[in-house]
């Protein structure tokens, strides 16, 4: 699966396995009658995944594998999530416990139960102050930096093209927007970067994000700080994908108000967010609707994940934060969170894009719309996500219905379509493609620069 990065042929991985990823859809339509069809879009899903699922997020938690006996906790986790953390056994002390000795039995435990339970995973976490085994905390200089470069290797390599997302990097900052004084860090301000260029080359399927606590608040100098750092590396081409908030909104910390606009503001950095470790001091209401409504808001807000099942579980047990009470009942918030997610919002658009194939199928997500041309012909164009690079991304473009169909994609500037793939293509403007068939079929391609753009194209369909 070696690719350079600079090789510019589209991937067909479409064409070699059945079990895909179609993760987003756009399609709409030329004339007449429009038939739309958001599915789920008027009937209130009775759990959290489902719910979520509605604006095509997901809604995950945190599993521990030594739960996992526990039936109660594996039937509410099965219900009502859609996606999994684990909680410690993807960290490097349960990972690498011996340097160069990798252990992923429990990792594996917890992977495992959740693709066979419907849920995608979250990778937490590769580098990391805590939670480092003893041979790690006691390295330094060039021996740590290799460490840590060889553990995300070898960790990403046996999780290669099964997981939906890593944390890179978890908990780099300082409360005022400085780096936290650690090993890692003491190995050279570059370790960061270091860690995420070589996320991206060890598993090019997985989107790459960095994790942190108390970055919610905007005018906060930790959260400008992060802020900073992901705004450059988008400006030098180091591959990030994703910003986790961990939003521990205990131990004191509550909702702030301006929360929504810490979450669009680093989505306009063109990154997911997503709130990645959820829990609130007593699991008050008020508070768990506010951080669902702020991340509906958004569009590149992805998803959330509370960080447990039953108060019960929570590492902040004595908080009471979670969704559910220790005998596994629903709390108030459980409903207040359900009918934020009902309410809908703005349908999610991930941004940059994995590539497949994986072993989970996800639905298509967002709008599927019809059209229907009076005298015949109907058609519809859907866009899933190709291999992507740090400077450009595939889409791949099926089109169903019709098969003499016109497709036009508009893409949005400064993007740019550097290749295209088993069409006739015309080009009204440097924005614009007019995509026929070309004798290959109603599946085909784009490449497309972003030029630090990397919101998807719209594409219509009209049939002849
Ligand atoms: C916590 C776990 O919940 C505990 O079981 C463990 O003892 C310590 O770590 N930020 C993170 C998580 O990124 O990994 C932490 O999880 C909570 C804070």
């Amino acid at each position: 699966m070696a690719e350079s990065s600079s090789d510019l042929r589209p991937r067909r991985w479409w064409r070699s396995t059945t079990t895909r990823v179609l993760a987003g859809v756009a399609t709409v339509a030329a004339t007449a009658t429009v038939l739309v069809a958001a599915p789920g879009a008027d009937a209130a899903a009775s759990t959290l995944g489902a719910a979520a699922a509605q604006s095509g997020r997901y809604f995950g938690t945190a599993i521990a594998a030594g739960r996992l006996g526990d039936s109660a906790y594996t039937t509410i986790a099965a219900r009502e999530f859609n996606m999994v953390t684990p909680e410690n056994e993807m960290k490097p002390d349960a990972t690498e416990p011996n340097q160069n000795q990798f252990n992923f039995s429990s990792g594996d435990q917890v992977y495992n139960w959740a693709v066979s339970h419907g849920a995608r995973v979250r990778g937490h976490t590769l580098a990391w102050h805590a939670q480092q085994p003893g041979w790690m905390q006691s390295m330094s200089g060039s021996n740590l930096r290799n460490a840590m470069i060889n553990h995300i290797q070898k960790v990403m390599a046996h999780y290669q093209g099964k997981l939906a997302y890593w944390d890179v990097v978890n908990e780099a900052f300082n409360e005022d927007g400085s780096r936290r004084q650690s090993n890692l860090q003491s190995t050279g301000n570059d370790w960061i970067e270091v860690a995420f260029r070589t996320a991206r080359a060890a598993d090019p399927s997985v989107k790459l994000c960095y994790n942190d606590y108390n970055i919610d608040n905007w005018s906060y100098a930790k959260t400008q700080g992060v802020y900073r750092m992901i705004q450059d590396f988008k400006s030098r081409g180091v591959p990030i994908d994703c910003v986790g908030l961990q939003a521990h909104f205990t131990g004191g910390s509550s909702v702030p108000g301006n929360f929504q606009q810490t979450i669009s503001s680093f989505a306009a950095l063109g990154v997911d967010v997503a709130l990645t470790e959820v829990d609130v001091t007593n699991a008050n209401t008020s508070q768990y609707s506010a951080l669902t409504q702020a991340c509906m808001n958004v569009a590149r807000c992805v998803g959330i994940t509370v960080w447990g099942v039953r108060d019960s579980d929570s590492w902040r047990s004595s908080e009471s934060p979670l969704l559910f009470d220790g005998g596994g009942n629903k709390k108030a918030a459980y409903n207040s969170v359900l009918n934020a997610l009902n309410a809908g919002g703005t349908t999610a658009t991930p941004t940059t894009t994995p590539t497949g194939p994986t072993t989970t199928t996800t639905t298509p997500t967002g709008p599927t719309t019809t059209t229907t041309t009076p005298g015949g012909g109907s058609c519809t164009a859907t866009l899933s996500a190709g291999q992507s690079w740090g400077d450009r991304y595939n889409l791949n473009v099926a089109v169903s219905g019709s098969s003499s169909w016109t497709v036009t994609m508009n893409v949005p500037s400064p993007e740019r379509i550097s290749t295209t793939w088993n069409i006739n293509a015309t080009w009204p403007s440097s924005q614009v493609l007019v995509a026929t068939p070309n004798g290959s079929g109603n599946n085909w391609g784009v490449t497309i620069m972003t030029n630090g753009n990397w919101t998807w194209p719209s594409v219509s369909c009209s049939a002849s």
